[in-house]
């Protein structure tokens, strides 16, 4: 496999900043949903770093439920259509649903899913989202769980792809135009 240093002209956020953070707001999640049946959601494939981190830093039991959905292919931008590729296997009624996601950048995929929850009849549906890119905003998404909010660079790293490589990476960093010019 190829090196990536590089791939990448800056790191972002680092592997230490992001499990400080994740510890940060995982204690208070299990504060917010201590008498509650919790049901965390992630979002595939993005979201596969930060579940497996952040469900680990909880100090309860809870289960796991996974949605694959894509909306950037093989680009750098949204491209708004919103695809499933694998629905949920858990009946979300009663269950109080936090959705895990990687990063809001358009706000695109995570509006559509909202929207997409609000018919099956979950007590109550919240987002966490490590990565939030606020100058990218198309949409508003009520998120009640933020991890870092970074600027509108195209980044790579901790779930997240171009082209499906880069996932593995440690860190959040930001591509070399050079990779997608
Ligand atoms: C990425 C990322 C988020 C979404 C954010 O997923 O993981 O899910 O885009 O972008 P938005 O706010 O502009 O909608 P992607 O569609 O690339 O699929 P992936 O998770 O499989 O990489
Ligand atoms: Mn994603
Ligand atoms: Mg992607």
């Amino acid at each position: 496999a190829a090196d990536i240093a590089s791939d990448i002209t800056e790191v972002l956020v680092t592997e230490e900043q992001i499990h400080a953070k994740l510890d940060e707001i995982a204690a208070h999640v299990a504060e917010d949903y201590r008498d509650k049946d919790l049901l965390l959601v992630g979002v595939l494939k993005g979201a596969v770093m930060v579940m497996a981190d952040f469900s680990r830093a909880l100090p309860a039991v809870v289960p796991m439920d996974w949605m694959a959905v894509s909306s950037y292919g093989a680009g750098t931008r949204s491209s708004g259509v919103v695809q499933i590729r694998k629905d949920l296997d858990a009946d979300l009624t009663g269950r109080h649903v936090l959705i895990v996601e990687d990063i809001i950048d358009s706000g695109l995929t995570l509006s559509w899913l909202l929207e997409n929850f609000a018919s099956r009849g979950a007590a109550s549906v919240e987002v966490f989202a490590l990565l939030r890119k606020p100058d990218a905003a198309k949409v508003e998404v009520p998120c009640r769980y933020i991890g870092f909010d970074i600027p509108n660079e195209f980044v790579i790293g901790y779930g997240l792809d171009y082209a499906e490589k880069y996932r593995n990476l440690r860190d959040v960093a930001i591509l070399a135009p050079h990779v997608y010019a």
